[in-house]
C-alpha cells in the first residue's frame, strides 16, 4: 500500500514538474478589449513583444471589442486558467465598469489572477484642429453652450474615455452628444478628420497626433506636466483644478492560474517593463512605467480594489448630477 502512495506521490510531483518545466508550449494569447490602434492595444503590443521573449513563446494580440471593453474582459475571464489565455484590462474594465456597466459578468476584484501593471496612462482633453476655442476656459464655454451639437467621442459604457468624459462633462456641466467607438483608435481617426469634436482619452494614444498638430490638446489631467507635451498646460494651469485624473493598463490572467504558470507570467511581465526599448517607447508616448511598489499581482490586486471603490460614488454621482 505505501509503495503504491509514494508510487502516486512521485507521478503527481513529476506531472506538477514537468508542466512547470514545458510551460508555455505553444502561442499565448492576450486578449485587447478595444479595437487596434487605441491605446490599451499600443500598450498591449508594447509589452507583449519583450514578455514572448521572456516566455519563449509568442504572446499574440486578439482585439475583442465591444461594450466599453466588458465583452472582451468577459470573454478572457471564461477562458481556461491554463496560462494560454490573459488580457489587458485597465481603470475601465477593471475600475469604472461596476460603477457604469449594468450586469457585468465578472468582479474586478475577484474573477482574475493579477498579473501585474503595464502602463500609466495620463488623460488628455484632445479636439479636432478646427476647434476655435484658444484654451480650456473657453472650450468648456464652447462644450457648455454648444449643448448636444457638440459631439464628444468615447469607447463604450465603462471605458476610460467614457467614465473620464462623464467626468468631465459632469464637472463642467455640460450635455454633449455621446458618440461610441470600438476603441479611441477609431475615434482619433474621427477626430484628426473633424467628424468628431472632443474626447478624453489616453495620452499614450494621442501624443504624437498632438505634437504632430493634426488634433488640438487643451490641458492634460495630472498635477505636473507631462514631458512628452511640455507645452500643453495641466487642467490646474489651465483653469479647471478639479479635473485630474489618470488611467492605467494593466495585465490579468482568469482565476485560477497553476501557480508555477503565474509565476512565469509576473516574471515575464516584469522582463518586459525592465526592456529598454518598452520603457523608452511608453515614456515617449508620455505614459509611465510602474515604480517600485506599483508593480506585480499584490499592487494590482490592491490597486484594483480601491479603484473599484473611488469610481464607484464618483461617477454614479456625476451619471444622477448630469443624467
Ligand atoms: C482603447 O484602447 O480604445 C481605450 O482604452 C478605450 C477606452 O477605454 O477609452
Amino acid at each position: 500500500m505505501k509503495k503504491a502512495l509514494a508510487f502516486g506521490f512521485l507521478a503527481a510531483l513529476t506531472a506538477v514538474t514537468a508542466r512547470a518545466d514545458t510551460y508555455p508550449q505553444r502561442p499565448i494569447t492576450m486578449v485587447v478589449p478595444f479595437a487596434a490602434g487605441g491605446p490599451t492595444d499600443i500598450v498591449a503590443r508594447i509589452v507583449a513583444e519583450p514578455m514572448s521573449k521572456a516566455l519563449g513563446q509568442q504572446v499574440v494580440i486578439e482585439n475583442v471589442t465591444g461594450a466599453g471593453g466588458t465583452t472582451g474582459i468577459t470573454r478572457a475571464s471564461q477562458a481556461a486558467p491554463d496560462g494560454y489565455t490573459i488580457m489587458m484590462g485597465h481603470m475601465g474594465t477593471h475600475g469604472a465598469a461596476p460603477a457604469l456597466f449594468k450586469g457585468l459578468k465578472y468582479d474586478p476584484a475577484t474573477s482574475f489572477d493579477p498579473i501585474g501593471m503595464a502602463a500609466g496612462t495620463p488623460i488628455v482633453i484632445v479636439a479636432k484642429k478646427a476647434m476655435a476655442a484658444p484654451d480650456l476656459k473657453s472650450f468648456v464655454e464652447a462644450v457648455k453652450t454648444g449643448g448636444a451639437s457638440i459631439n464628444q467621442a468615447h469607447a463604450g459604457v465603462g471605458s476610460v474615455s467614457h467614465s473620464t468624459g462623464v467626468l468631465f462633462d459632469s464637472l463642467i456641466g455640460a450635455k454633449p452628444t455621446l458618440v461610441v467607438y470600438r476603441g479611441t483608435g477609431p475615434a482619433l481617426n474621427d477626430l484628426m478628420a473633424g467628424q468628431v469634436d472632443f474626447m478624453t482619452d489616453q495620452i499614450v494614444n494621442v501624443a504624437t497626433q498632438i505634437t504632430g498638430g493634426t488634433i488640438k490638446a487643451y490641458a492634460v489631467a495630472t498635477p505636473e506636466r507631462n514631458p512628452s507635451l511640455p507645452d500643453v498646460p495641466t487642467t490646474k494651469e489651465a483653469g479647471l483644478p478639479g479635473y485630474e485624473v489618470s488611467a492605467w493598463n494593466a495585465v490579468f490572467a482568469p482565476k485560477g492560474l497553476p501557480e508555477d504558470v503565474r509565476k512565469k507570467l509576473v516574471a515575464a511581465l516584469d522582463a518586459a517593463l525592465k526592456d529598454p526599448n518598452a520603457k523608452k517607447r511608453i515614456l515617449e508616448l508620455g505614459g509611465t512605467v510602474p515604480k517600485d511598489g506599483e508593480a506585480g499581482p499584490a499592487a494590482l490586486q490592491k490597486l484594483v480594489e480601491s479603484e473599484v471603490a473611488r469610481w464607484t460614488p464618483v461617477l454614479r454621482n456625476a451619471v444622477d448630477a448630469n443624467p
